[in-house]
């Protein structure tokens, strides 16, 4: 089986920027324009994969690949559908598909205060390297940086089944 399918995840492009959009809109106080979106879509700078259910979008997690280095750019799900494991199935899939292009680890930054988010990158066995003091722009809070080694495709717990 395809390996997206396997995690139920898709890629998105830029006909699904305003469904994005609207999910941003009620997960984060700062938000990527449409400008943003459809830049890095069109030059290759990210991509987004995405989780839909009866063709609504409930969950999408950009990332980059440069150099062997994948970085989490943004992960979000709907409010009304979290703790039912879609950000585990999306970031599963972008380390997957990162993994399958040659990456070998995997980076991202973080609030300090973003609790679920930091409890679900260390469940992944991300572990913190660094901080970045006063980092956000709109609270000066820090972000924490978080690193993955990945582990070889073949001893990986956390596959789909
Ligand atoms: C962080 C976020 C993506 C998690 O999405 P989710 O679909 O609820 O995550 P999952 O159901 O896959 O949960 C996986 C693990 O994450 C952690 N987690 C998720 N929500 C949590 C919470 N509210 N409190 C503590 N840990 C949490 C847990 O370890 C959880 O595993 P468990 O349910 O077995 O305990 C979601 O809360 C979200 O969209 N937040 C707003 C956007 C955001 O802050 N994104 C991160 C930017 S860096």
């Amino acid at each position: 089986m395809d390996t997206l399918q396997a995690w139920n995840c898709w890629p998105l492009g830029v006909a699904d920027i305003a469904d994005v959009m609207a999910l941003e809109r009620m997960c984060f106080r700062t938000r990527w324009t449409r400008e943003q979106f459809l830049l890095g879509l069109e030059r290759g700078a990210f991509q987004i994969l995405g989780t839909r259910e009866r063709g609504a979008l409930l969950g999408y997690v950009a990332y980059s690949l440069i150099a062997g280095e994948m970085e989490i750019l943004n992960i979000a799900t709907h409010p009304f559908h979290r703790r039912k494991g879609l950000a585990t199935r999306l970031l599963g899939a972008a380390i997957d598909c990162c993994q399958r292009r040659g990456a070998g680890e995997g980076f991202l930054e973080v609030r300090r205060s973003n609790i679920p988010a930091i409890d679900l990158y260390r469940k992944f066995g991300f572990i913190e390297v660094g901080v970045r003091k006063n980092y956000y722009p709109d609270n000066h809070e820090d972000a924490l940086l978080f690193r993955l080694d990945f582990l070889p495709l073949t001893s990986r717990a956390d596959q789909p089944t």
